[in-house]
């Protein structure tokens, strides 16, 4: 039976990075997000590109809103009796992708970009994780939160920076609970990633420019540098690293 791989986000970006290597290592994988054709896009390329992999799963769900997560958890639990790994990629700035003019002016606007920004990035982490929680392998199994470089510096709209940041005391508490049953809880937090939907092609080439040159080695992050890391925290070799935070920005931001 091959181990299983629970990744949100998978279809695109870094989680869809995730995806391929642990396809490569013949896992099961399972992808979730909200849209089936991304999904199903990307678990063809993967069965073209690692054919001795066993078909990936698709899943869709908007993992912010607990039926739905409750949904794909229920699947899963369906499907496989534990899950080795699990993976929440599923994130985003939820203004930065709102089309214009979908937030009202004064409170209630400022209220609903808060709550999109929880929802989407710290909630359904939550969601998913606790949801999978009963099932993940004990001993030996791993989860991923995926922070951000503005959990430690903020960003121009502090509530994605919040949002991000507060996925760190989680991932704390949840260490705590997880490994002495012997699950890590670990998550990464990167900097400026290129060639996902994240940014899409909202930058400017100067911009871009300007976000690469804050790396010390002067380039932007890719979805496989971020992949790498986290293919190593859920490895057998970083069994003794728990309740950690790694940053992934090329030095933009300074260790601490
Ligand atoms: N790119 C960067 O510079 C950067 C930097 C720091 C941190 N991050 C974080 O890294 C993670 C991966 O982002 P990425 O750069 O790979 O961008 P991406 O290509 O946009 O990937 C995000 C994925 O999450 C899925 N998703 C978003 N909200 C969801 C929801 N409510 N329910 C289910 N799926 C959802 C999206 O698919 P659907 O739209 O189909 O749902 C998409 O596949 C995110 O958490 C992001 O905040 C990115």
């Amino acid at each position: 039976m091959s181990k299983v791989v629970v990744i949100s986000g998978g279809g695109t970006g870094i989680g869809y990075a995730c995806a391929q290597h642990y396809a490569k290592q013949e896992m099961q994988v399972v992808i979730l997000g909200r849209r089936m054709d991304t999904l199903c896009q990307a678990a063809a390329n993967i069965a073209e590109a690692f054919p001795k992999a066993p078909a990936v799963l698709a899943l869709t769900a908007d993992l912010s809103i607990p039926e739905q997560a409750q949904n794909a958890c229920d699947a899963i639990r369906q499907e496989f009796k534990t899950v080795d790994t699990l993976i929440n990629a599923a994130g985003s700035n939820a203004i930065r992708r709102a089309p214009a003019g979908s937030y009202a002016d004064g409170l209630a606007g400022v209220a609903r970009r808060w709550n999109d920004n929880f929802q989407n990035n710290t909630l359904s982490a939550v969601l998913l994780t606790e949801g999978i929680r009963p099932i993940l392998k004990r001993p030996g199994g791993s989860v991923i939160l995926i922070s951000s470089i503005a959990a430690y510096r903020g960003s121009s709209i502090g509530c994605y920076a919040a949002a991000k940041a507060a996925l760190h005391p989680y991932c704390y508490d949840l260490a705590a609970a997880l490994s002495p049953e012997g699950i890590t809880v670990n998550a990464v937090a990167p900097g400026y990633v290129q060639d996902t939907e994240f940014f899409g092609a909202a930058l400017s080439p100067e911009q871009q420019k300007s976000k690469q040159a804050e790396a010390l080695n002067g380039r932007g992050g890719t979805p496989q540098d971020v992949a790498n890391a986290i293919a190593w925290l859920t490895s057998a070799e970083a069994a003794h690293i728990t309740a950690q935070i790694i940053q992934i920005n090329g030095g933009a931001e300074k260790g601490r």
